[in-house]
């Protein structure tokens, strides 16, 4: 370490390309144990000018503490930033900066594959393949809902739900979307797209997927109230953040046909699942792999990396989270 150089701490493993961009302005140390303890990063941090934070770091009051008064830019390698204290942050004077954009396609992908998986019950039918029972074609063997003319609802219509609706539209489906504000007047008119209530949206919805950010607002928007609102036919989607959904509820609704199925990356308490899903046929369960591409993963390392690189040197944030 030399002592003019800045110093950055990375939280997890990222591809090289990112930790170049780094080395060339900075001693970075990389945590490369994914089994490091709470009270090891603590120790790791202290000293940072800069932290790159995977999306399971808790960045909060005690850990900007332990990285001390130096510390400038926390760089979180996700556009998801729950995992990040932003008000404690600014408290501390401390840029905190996100990677939106450069994952949109590789999640709108994902999602678009839950919705499939889902509404045809794919993950039933590789089951029933893989586990060696006999099967043939049957005129009435492993139906599903078809998606051509039915409503997707989407909540939360940023990047991500907007290149979903780009990728529904292309299967035959019908947009609405429910946000905060109005989307794009273009991209509302290239998608069709009606903007709704929630409430709406769940009522008349046949496919419901999760877009918006997780916060205090967001936390179980989705609970047994949301659920027993959804047709009995429709199907929930979430790529977003576990906590949006109550996941006791959602096996409930499940288990009982209040919903018909469900398509999830991201859980509750990851990578714990809610008691009972697992043995839930109706629902397709992902690992949280919405940005894992290898391209994708190397965008976002590399923009953390950049978005550091640019506080560090005086500059302003390239997307910082404001
Ligand atoms: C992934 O979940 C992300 O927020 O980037």
């Amino acid at each position: 370490m030399s002592a003019d150089r800045p110093k950055v701490v990375i939280t997890g493993r990222v591809p090289q390309p990112a930790v170049d961009v780094l080395t060339e302005h900075a001693d970075v140390w990389m945590n490369t144990d994914d089994q490091m303890s709470r009270a090891e990063l603590l120790t790791a941090v202290a000293g940072a000018d800069a932290i790159l934070s995977l999306l399971t770091a808790s960045v909060d009051a005690e850990l900007l503490h332990a990285a001390g008064p130096q510390l400038r830019v926390v760089s979180n390698v996700a556009v998801g930033y729950n995992n990040i204290d932003v008000p404690a942050c600014k408290a501390a004077g401390v840029i905190a900066t996100n990677t939106p954009g450069v994952l949109t396609d590789a999640t709108a992908d994902i999602a678009m594959a839950l919705v499939l998986m889902a509404t045809r019950g794919l993950g039933a039918s590789e089951r029933a393949v893989r586990s060696g029972t006999p099967w043939k074609w049957g005129m009435f063997e492993f139906l599903g809902a078809g998606i051509q003319g039915s409503r997707l609802g989407i909540i939360g219509m940023g990047q991500i739900g907007v290149a979903l609706a780009r990728r529904a539209k292309a299967h035959g489906m019908t947009i609405a979307y429910a946000n905060r504000s109005d989307a794009d007047s273009n991209i509302v008119a290239e998608l069709g797209a009606v903007r709704v209530s929630i409430d709406e949206l769940l009522r008349t919805s046949d496919v419901v997927s999760l877009h918006c950010p997780y916060g205090p607002q967001t936390h179980h928007l989705i609970d047994a109230d949301a659920l027993a609102n959804m047709k009995p036919t429709a199907f929930l989607i979430n790529t977003a953040r576990g906590p949006v959904v109550d996941e006791a509820a959602l096996v409930t609704a499940l288990k009982s046909g209040r919903i018909a199925g469900a398509g999830l990356d991201v859980y509750e308490r990851e990578p714990e699942l809610a008691a009972g899903l697992i043995d839930l046929e109706n629902v397709v369960l992902l690992p949280h792999v919405g940005s894992a591409t290898i391209e994708t993963r190397t965008a976002m390392a590399t923009l953390a990396a950049r978005n550091a690189v640019a506080v560090l040197n005086g500059q302003p944030a390239i997307t910082p989270i404001t």
